[in-house]
């Protein structure tokens, strides 16, 4: 059984206001997604890495990830989110058992055991994620009037890698594609297929850089690090 990382960077970073796109952005002299191929360089057990770029990026990545060994193909992404998972799925050489593990690119802090955890867990369970848990307490609003408070006890937001049997990931995908549904994350593909997804600790480290403020956190962290 072989581990696949799909990372998807073919985002424009709107949120971001960015005047290229988000995973090129350096940060401390790296861009996001050199950083992010490197902590899938780093961690154990992974086979191969497959990127996943906007088209006129293309040369651009396989110049930048030359030196990653692990580099299997750059492909370029789609429209939407999904789009870009099903061509790195495409360029995947994997089989219906082995593990693929699909990384925000826009999360370049992910730590090589964080990887290795949701490896394991999709080996064992099928489909696995890193959770974080909710820092304030949620409530539900609807135009402007309060409707309930939730129990935080029981919310986690959401991270990646987010991990699959590829042949589970890519029945649960087809059924989605096939109702029609655009998917915030491949984990809710596999929770709609009915299928359980195993949650393990994630880490605030492995926080997605979407707009100004998690620029300059991320800024903070690298000047805490050099110093
Ligand atoms: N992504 C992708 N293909 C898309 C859209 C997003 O590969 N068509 C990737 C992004 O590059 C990013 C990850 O999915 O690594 C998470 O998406 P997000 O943080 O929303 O990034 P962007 O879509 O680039 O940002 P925005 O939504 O602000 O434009
Ligand atoms: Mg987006």
């Amino acid at each position: 059984m072989i581990t696949i990382a799909i990372l998807v960077a073919a985002g424009r970073g709107e949120r971001l206001g960015a005047t290229r796109p988000k995973a090129f952005l350096e940060l401390g002299g790296r861009s996001m997604i050199e950083r992010s191929a490197e902590a899938f360089q780093a961690a154990a057990g992974v086979d191969g890495i497959v990127a996943v770029v906007p088209v006129e990026e293309v040369e651009r990545a396989r110049r930048l990830l030359a030196p990653c060994a692990r580099l299997q193909a750059v492909v370029p992404g789609g429209e939407r989110r999904q789009d870009s998972v099903q061509a790195g799925l495409t360029a995947a050489q994997a089989g219906p058992d082995d593990v693929v593990l699909i990384h925000d690119a826009a999360r370049p802090f992910v730590e090589p055991a964080l990887i290795e955890a949701v490896a394991a867990a999709a080996r064992e369970h099928g489909a696995a994620l890193p959770v974080l848990a909710l820092v304030d307490t949620v409530k539900r609003v609807r135009d402007g009037q309060v409707l309930e408070t939730l129990d935080r006890g029981e919310l986690f937001g959401a991270q990646t890698p987010q991990g699959f049997r590829l042949g589970l990931l890519r029945e649960a995908l087809a059924s989605a594609v096939a109702r029609g549904l655009t998917l915030t994350d491949e984990c809710l593909a596999v929770e709609l297929a009915g299928q359980p997804v195993r949650a393990v600790p994630g880490s605030a480290r492995n926080r997605k850089i979407t707009t100004p403020a998690d620029l300059e956190w991320a800024e903070a962290l690298l000047r805490r690090e050099v110093a």
